[in-house]
């Protein structure tokens, strides 16, 4: 590539340096002919007046003529006004033409100096003729014509034009060497651009052009590689997005395959043990009220089920209602602590209350706010043994963004939860041991619940947990309604 540049450049200027040889010839070999014949006249004519002032006063002898012209070292022919040639210094006059038609003896014979170049007739070679008036005033009588052969200017001009070629030759090779230089220079630019437009083509926006300084391709590969920036930084894009829509796609299938998988064991258990009542079961009497509570336990899960998806659908739409308001926030936690105490009571679990500094406020939804920490504390309490101890509190704590906080706890001394799955845990369905879940009730919906509504508040909730060690949930709620968005991001709302 970078040859086949390379040699088109220099073609290029290989051919104007033709056309500048010849331009050169042209002109030098025109000007040098003009100059040589014009000073060549100029000096025959001085020759010629100086023979005509010192000697030809008088009709020549034939010897006495060729003497002269032996000196003037030119052929010389001295012509009277009628064309008559009365001496001639090469060849006899008595055989010659007359001259009258000659324009060097017409301008003589008018008293001017006449010149002209051609071939004699009289010899066949070409000559320079200069004619000079031997007479003064307008009508001299003879004309002495000066002639010289026209070779040795011609031999001039091609020593003058020889001269001029081999030097502009010598000029050019230094210019044909810069260009070769330039050429290559522009040859090896040129070759990356094109090698870097074909991987943009070839589809590889990692690839960067190294950068080439100033002119016209400096500005070209700096708008390619912009360019390539921008495609890989779009291809990332739409990558990104590509596999956002994938992971949106499977949570989706999921969360089908999820509330089917759930509906489908409550129903076929109410299902079953109505069939087996119908079927007589009915009138025995052992065991029709243990069947009865079965299916009514069923009945309670699918309304639980069911009222968790509602309430997760309208936190996602959005459309669930909320009347915040600002709560005294050691009442309003203890509250919620009272109301779960005979259930932790049950299984024999004291949950303590570090209720911190008193006084503060939290703003919030009242019910929502039931529900985040009845959810936690179902939690705790489901998954830590019997005899143990959970702790709820809360702190003020003032976000990177200046938002002042109220950040609650429930901390648990049981099971834990590993670390591979606690990034996963608020997603819904999302079950550490799925048969131990669902056995103690549990559909793995708590959690997602607890993330959207807290993350409604403007709030956010993490775990911190090492295996046998216990866990505590943490959710943070605003202190005045600075906090909560007017609506909260669209990738909250997926999960
Ligand atoms: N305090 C905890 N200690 C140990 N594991 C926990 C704790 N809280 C939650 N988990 C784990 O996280 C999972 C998800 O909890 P989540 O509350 O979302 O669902 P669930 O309790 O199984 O069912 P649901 O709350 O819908 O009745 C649980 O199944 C459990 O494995
Ligand atoms: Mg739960």
């Amino acid at each position: 590539m970078t040859a086949r540049i390379f040699l088109k450049l220099i073609a290029v200027v290989v051919f104007l340096g033709g056309i500048a040889l010849v331009t050169a010839d042209v002109l030098a070999s025109g000007v040098a002919e003009r100059y040589l014949l014009a000073h060549l006249t100029s000096a025959l004519e001085g020759k010629g007046r100086v023979i005509v002032q010192e000697h030809l006063t008088a009709p020549l002898e034939q010897e006495e003529i060729r003497q002269l012209a032996q000196a003037a070292e030119a052929r010389l022919t001295v012509a009277a006004s009628d064309g008559r040639v009365l001496a001639e210094s090469e060849i006899d006059p008595a055989g010659m033409e007359n001259h009258l038609s000659r324009p060097e003896f017409q301008a003589a014979f008018q008293g001017r100096v006449g010149s002209d170049t051609r071939s004699s007739r009289t010899i066949g070679i070409d000559f320079l003729y200069v004619a000079v008036p031997m007479e003064p005033g307008p009508r001299p009588r003879l004309a002495l014509r000066l002639a010289m052969p026209r070779k040795a200017v011609n031999d001039d001009i091609h020593t003058i034009r020889t001269r001029i070629l081999q030097s502009v030759a010598l000029a050019f090779l230094p210019a044909v060497m810069i260009a070769a230089f330039l050429a290559r220079r522009i040859a090896g630019r040129l070759s990356s651009v094109i090698a870097y437009a074909g991987e943009l083509a070839n589809g590889n926006f990692q690839a960067r052009l190294p950068a080439i300084t100033g002119g016209d391709l400096g500005v070209l590969s700096q708008k390619l590689n912009e360019t390539g920036v921008k495609l890989e930084r779009t291809v990332q894009q739409l990558q990104t997005e590509h596999a956002e829509l994938d992971r949106l796609e499977r949570v989706r299938r999921d969360f089908v395959i999820n509330v089917s998988h759930e509906l489908r064991t409550p129903l076929a258990s109410i299902q079953g043990y109505a069939e087996t009542l119908i079927d007589g079961a009915l009138y025995d009497e052992k065991n029709n009220l243990r069947f009865l509570n079965i299916i009514r336990h069923n009945a309670e899960r699918l309304t639980g089920l069911t009222a968790d998806l509602l309430t997760l659908s309208r936190l996602e739409l959005r459309t669930k209602e909320f009347r915040f308001a600002s709560f005294h926030t050691a009442e309003l936690l203890g509250g919620v602590v009272d109301t779960f105490r005979p259930i932790a009571d049950r299984k024999h679990v004291t949950i303590l209350q570090d209720l911190g500094e008193d006084g503060s406020e939290v703003f919030c939804d009242s019910e929502a706010f039931y529900q985040v920490v009845s959810n936690l504390l179902d939690n705790a309490v489901k998954y830590t043994p019997e005899n143990s101890t959970i702790t709820v509190g809360f702190r003020p704590v003032t976000k990177p963004d200046g938002a002042s906080t109220i950040e609650f706890y429930v901390r648990d001394s049981g099971m834990g939860i590993p670390a591979e799955d606690q990034s996963r845990l608020f997603e819904r369905f999302y079950r550490v041991d799925k048969a131990r879940s669902r056995d103690l009730g549990g559909t793995g919906l708590g959690l997602a619940i607890v993330k959207h509504l807290v993350r409604a508040h403007g709030g956010d909730v993490r775990v911190e947990s090492e295996i046998g060690q216990g866990a505590t949930f943490f959710f943070t709620l605003p202190v005045d309604d600075v906090g909560i968005p007017e609506q909260a991001p669209a990738s909250a709302a997926i999960l």
